[in-house]
Order: structure tokens, then C-alpha cells, then sequence
């Protein structure tokens, strides 16, 4: 008896330091190889996306995007934005990166995690419910909160 209650709560143990070791969100290595989308340039100085970027999908992502924005666990989407130079054909210097992972684990935001990146790659304070989902679900909640779709990967 002793001994079930000690080996039960060893495994309770080791699964309480699995949940709290959970990695921070980190940037996917080689996504820069990922399909990748038309270069857009947002010229409008109010909007968020003032500047130019690129959206990147991996395999699972453009899938997702192929079947009309349903996609299937594990897509990743990640964006580089840059500032714009006096000459807008020119991409400026890198300024955020973007991540979203579809989890089923995050509830609270859909079912994805959102993360935000620095140019230096390291994570921002950026809030990924109340910021990222927030304004994903305001304009994309019947496209399973991802706003752009195939036509910008053209
Ligand atoms: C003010 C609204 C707004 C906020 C806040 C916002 N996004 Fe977005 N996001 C957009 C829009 C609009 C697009 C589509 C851009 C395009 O089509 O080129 C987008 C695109 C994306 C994409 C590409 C997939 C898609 O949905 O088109 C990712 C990944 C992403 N955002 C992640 C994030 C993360 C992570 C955060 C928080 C750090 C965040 N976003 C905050 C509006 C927002």
C-alpha cells in the first residue's frame, strides 16, 4: 500500500515539473525555407502593420490554407516585418517576428499559440490573448482566426 501511494505520488511529482518546465515559445529553425508570400508593404502610418512584411506557412500551414483556412494541428505561421526605407521597393531593417502554432492545449486563444519576437529573435512582452487573439478573433473568427488566406501565397 505504502509503496502504490509513494509511486503514485512520484509520478505526480514528475508530471507537475513536465507541466511547469513547458519551453517558452521559441522561433521554428528554418522557416525562412517555408512557402512563402507575396511581399506586402502597408504604407497607412496608423496601422499596426505599417511597413512591409512577408507571411511564411510550413507544410501543415499551407495545407490548412489549401482547404479554405481549417488547419490541422501543429500548422505554423510565422511573419518578418521591416521597416520601410525613403525608397518603399527597398525592405528597411528587420523590426518583429510573429508566430502562430495551432495547440490544442491553448484555450483560451483559439486553439493557437501566438507569440511576438523581437528582430533579435527573443520573445517580446507582447500579450499573446488579450493582444494577439484579441484582434485575430475580431477579424477572423469564421477563418479559424487566421486573417490572411491561399490567394496571398500567389
Ligand atoms: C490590430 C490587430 C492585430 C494584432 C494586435 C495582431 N495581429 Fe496578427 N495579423 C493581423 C492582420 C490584419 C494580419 C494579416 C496580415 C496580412 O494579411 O498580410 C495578421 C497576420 C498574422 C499572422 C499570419 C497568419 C494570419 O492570421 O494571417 C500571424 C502568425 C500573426 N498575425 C500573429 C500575431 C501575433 C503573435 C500577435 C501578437 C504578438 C498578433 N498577430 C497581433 C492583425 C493583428
Amino acid at each position: 500500500m505504502n509503496s502504490i501511494v509513494a509511486l503514485i505520488s512520484a509520478l505526480f511529482i514528475l508530471l507537475s515539473a513536465a507541466i511547469s518546465e513547458a519551453a517558452p515559445p521559441a522561433l521554428p529553425k528554418g522557416y525562412s525555407a517555408w512557402k512563402k508570400s507575396e511581399r506586402k508593404v502597408v504604407t497607412d502610418k496608423s496601422s499596426l502593420f505599417y511597413g512591409i512584411h512577408y507571411i511564411y506557412a510550413d507544410k501543415k500551414a499551407q495545407s490548412g490554407y489549401q482547404a479554405g483556412n481549417k488547419f490541422p494541428e501543429g500548422s505554423r505561421i510565422v511573419v518578418e516585418f521591416f521597416n520601410i526605407k525613403d525608397n518603399p521597393a527597398v525592405d528597411g531593417s528587420k523590426n518583429m517576428i510573429v508566430l502562430m502554432q495551432k495547440d490544442r492545449r491553448q484555450t483560451s486563444s483559439g486553439g493557437w499559440l501566438f507569440a511576438g519576437f523581437g528582430a533579435d529573435g527573443k520573445l517580446s512582452s507582447l500579450d499573446p490573448v488579450t493582444t494577439c487573439f484579441g484582434c485575430h478573433q475580431k477579424d477572423a473568427a469564421q477563418k479559424d482566426f487566421v486573417i490572411s488566406t491561399k490567394k496571398d501565397f500567389k
